[in-house]
């Protein structure tokens, strides 16, 4: 008996110590909850982190910190504060991705995950580009247009059955009219890779989150739990993910040809990196690969994941509140003369019940 109570005392002077030694090393002046030593308050959150978080703004106000891991985090639940914050440059910073990025052991690659100039430089570039071969104009309606047939027909050929998986199926459309314009390939909605490559992709991020994001803030658990921590599983779908996008640019460097009109954004990058000459840049050599790797697997998810979740979610509203159903398809059939044709980016501006839909579906999905 009194070896246990030396033991439980023990285990408490080692709790309080790491208390006293984290509370010493707090760097940031906020009111926020208590947590534990080592893991901070990992172990209060899970996968639906944000309602916890919306709790806790109750409690500490619209700005607390939190403890992930090894990271003190100061949570924003304020839209005034957040909007300030996203347009000072000190907070463009991204956290290191230990182990889980595309790179294994370079975490700060392409465009989500870099900072700084590079980031400047990538972004700037990535733009410009993408505009120019059309991207948010409306010359990138065919390229959607096909997309939204094939998937009108996916769902026709259910035959009025239940349909699964409607995220899924978002996301193979919207990768194929963005990889349209970053590799010039278009794939089947059937096609087994692609549709592979997404859904791995989805369920990596899912499990990145599932956790709490354990596995993004106490990044050394990958060493105790690499199953349950998510951790094998997102590092094989990176690997795979990587591979992918590697194969893809060595598919073009073939038929590449400087001086030629580029066909694509891997052609436009590769151009970059053939023209560049100052070492420090982010295009220069196997730098420059390695960073259009990484920035085409950025596009590709960074694109269809939060496009396709927006779209799940405003199935799911009209779903939910059939009026809303009905007021935004007698706004469709008004423009199109009862649906004799197909809504084009032109109609745009005669839909402004449709234009307020996405913009509260936007507001109220939790991406
Ligand atoms: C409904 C659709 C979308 C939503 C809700 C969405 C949302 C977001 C959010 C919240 C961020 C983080 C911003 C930040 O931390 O500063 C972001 C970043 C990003 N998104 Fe999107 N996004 C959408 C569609 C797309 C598409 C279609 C593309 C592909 C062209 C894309 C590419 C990116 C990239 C590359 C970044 C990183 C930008 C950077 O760090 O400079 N997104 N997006």
């Amino acid at each position: 008996m009194a070896f246990q109570v030396y033991v439980i005392a023990f285990v408490i002077t080692i709790l309080f110590y790491f208390r006293y030694k984290s509370n010493r090393k707090r760097k940031i002046n906020l009111p926020g909850p208590w947590g534990l030593p080592i893991l901070g308050n990992v172990h209060q959150i899970d996968s639906r982190f944000y309602k916890k978080f919306v709790e806790w703004s109750q409690k500490y106000g619209p700005m607390y910190r939190v403890k992930l891991g090894g990271d003190e985090v100061v949570v924003v639940s304020d839209a005034k504060i957040a909007k300030e914050m996203y347009s000072a440059d000190i907070f463009t910073g991204r956290m290191t991705l230990d182990g889980v990025s595309l790179y294994e052991t370079e975490p700060h690659l392409g465009l989500v995950n870099s900072f700084g100039e590079p980031w400047e430089q990538l972004r700037r570039f990535t733009l410009r580009q993408l505009r120019d071969f059309g991207f948010g104009k409306s010359s990138m309606e065919t390229l959607i247009m096909n997309e939204v047939t094939e998937f009108i027909d996916g769902l026709d050929a259910s035959n009025g059955k239940s349909i699964d998986n409607i995220q899924h199926r978002f996301s193979v459309a919207v990768v194929n009219a963005l990889w349209t314009i970053v590799s010039g390939e278009r794939y089947s909605h059937q096609d087994p890779k692609l549709s592979h490559l997404t859904s791995q992709v989805t369920k990596s991020f899912d499990a990145a989150t599932n956790t709490g994001g354990l596995i993004l803030f106490a990044p050394w658990v990958k060493h105790i739990l690499p199953q349950l921590s998510g951790y094998n599983f997102i590092r094989t779908v990176m690997d795979q993910l990587r591979e992918f996008m590697i194969k893809t640019v060595e598919t073009h460097k073939p038929t590449f040809v400087s001086g030629n009109s580029p066909r694509h954004f891997i052609d436009v990058f590769l151009r970059e990196i053939s023209s560049t000459q100052d070492p420090t840049s982010s295009f220069y050599k196997d730098v420059g690969e390695k960073q259009l790797v990484a920035c085409i697997s950025d596009l590709f998810f960074a694109g269809f994941d939060p496009t396709s979740k927006t779209l799940s979610w405003a199935f799911l509203y009209l779903t939910k509140w059939p009026e809303v159903q009905k007021s935004f398809k007698k706004e469709i059939n008004s423009v199109t003369g009862g649906n004799q044709r197909a809504v084009t980016i032109a109609d745009r501006q005669n839909m402004p019940y449709t234009r307020a839909l996405i913009e509260e579906v936007l507001r109220l999905s939790s991406l």
